[in-house]
């Protein structure tokens, strides 16, 4: 791989330990991907938060990094294990918290804001049409790709950093026009009617087109929250961070439907939903946004929970950033939902937070956030935003 007279000086260690440790990063991968040169990127965005997935090592590794890593470029962090604020609220134990905090520490004096979402987008870390960046976490990195037409692969945790810390990135991949084309046409024929629908579809999408790279025609109108449910799903369930959809996403426009055709019609969203849903009606859990929730669906939700009482049977979780419960504090939304009984899990989630044990099922809108429950050993249910909150004040699913 070509390197600049500068990157070969960073490469070098002129440039202290984090910077140096980050340029090997950066050319072992672009060496391993045929990358020619580094591209500058516009932002990161850095996965690999909580504690509950890096344990001690992860620790260690981040406070060498920020003894005198500084990042060059806009980056943000996905979410951590706990709220950073109201751990306690959620029952994360007292030693879990003081770890959790000491990461969070390491990622702040390398000068990356504490955001600790993964919808970025939402909270100013939005990049434009074509720009380069380098984001780790999936359902991100598929919107920036999809819905925006940013340009970036799926990063893991450490070269995201140090992309962070050089301010470039290895030019390969999604980076190149010739791996963005799509290889399948998928054609929509069945209803979406609810928010969790978008999850089924990326749950079909994402297990029909596994390897390849949708281009989907048959969706005539979609919200922002509908595209942020279907890249969480479909990228989850199949694995390429991108896909187009004619006449909505911005790529579409540059191509044709690959001539191979698949069609998902109702049975196939029926059948998403049949192996997303286990059997049980006691639940324990509640959770909605995931991906985080946007300030419209905080909105819907205290829309939903005005007057209304949640079941001390079950506990009842909103996952969004503290800059979006911000916004939610000042409309009043909080104070409604919170008076039903629900709580707010900001810079958290239903995967990362260290639930496993504690929770034996879980019901929520999203398909991503099943798979990840089941991974904690949940028993999972997917439903629309009015199902679970029905589910919330009753204290049991049906
Ligand atoms: Fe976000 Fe956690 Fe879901 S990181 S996409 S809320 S699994």
């Amino acid at each position: 791989m070509f390197l600049t007279k500068e990157e070969k000086r960073l490469l070098k260690g002129e440039e202290g330990f984090a910077v140096r440790k980050s340029m090997e990063i950066l050319v072992a991968l672009g060496s391993i991907y045929g990358a020619q040169k580094l591209i500058e990127v516009g932002s990161v965005q850095v996965a690999g938060v909580s504690y509950h997935n890096l344990g001690d090592a992860g620790l260690e590794y981040l406070k060498e990094l920020a003894r005198d890593g500084k990042v060059k470029v806009l980056t943000t962090l996905n979410p951590a294990g706990m709220d950073l604020k109201n751990w306690q609220k959620l029952g994360i134990d007292e030693n879990f918290a003081k770890k959790q905090n000491l990461v969070i520490d390491a990622f702040e004096r390398m000068g990356i804001i504490i955001s600790c979402t993964c919808a970025p987008y939402l909270i100013g870390n939005l990049p434009i049409y074509g720009e380069h960046i380098a984001w780790s976490e999936s359902s991100a990195v598929t919107f920036a790709n999809s819905v925006i037409g940013a340009r970036t692969n799926r990063e893991g945790g450490p070269s995201a950093l140090a992309a962070a810390f050089v301010g470039k990135t290895p030019y390969y991949g999604l980076h190149l026009d010739e791996n963005r084309k799509p290889d399948i046409h998928v054609n929509v024929a069945a209803d979406l009617l609810k928010i969790s629908d978008w999850g089924a579809l990326g749950y079909c999408i994402g297990k029909k087109a596994q390897n390849e790279i949708p281009y989907v025609t048959g969706i005539k109108n979609a919200t922002l929250d509908e595209l942020k449910s279907l890249c969480a799903s479909t990228v989850t369930y199949g694995s390429k961070p991108i896909f187009h959809i004619k006449g909505i996403t911005p790529e579409s426009e540059k191509h044709k439907p690959p001539k191979r055709t698949i069609t998902i019609r109702n049975i196939d969203i029926k059948n998403a939903y049949k192996s997303i849903n286990d059997d049980f009606s006691d639940i324990d859990l509640i959770c909605v946004g995931c991906p985080h929730c946007s300030i419209k669906e905080i909105a819907e939700i205290a829309k939903l929970l005005k007057n209304r009482k949640i079941s001390s049977n079950v506990e009842f979780w909103i996952a969004c950033s503290r800059l979006v419960k911000q916004m939610a504090d000042k409309r009043g939304y909080t104070n409604v939902i919170e008076k039903a009984g629900a709580k707010f899990a900001c810079d958290t989630c239903m995967a990362v937070a260290p639930l496993k044990g504690r929770f034996r099922s879980v019901m929520t809108t999203s398909a991503k956030g099943c798979y990840y429950s089941r991974h904690n050993s949940m028993m999972t249910k997917m439903g629309g935003l009015d199902e679970c909150i029905a589910a919330a004040v009753k204290g049991k699913w049906n």
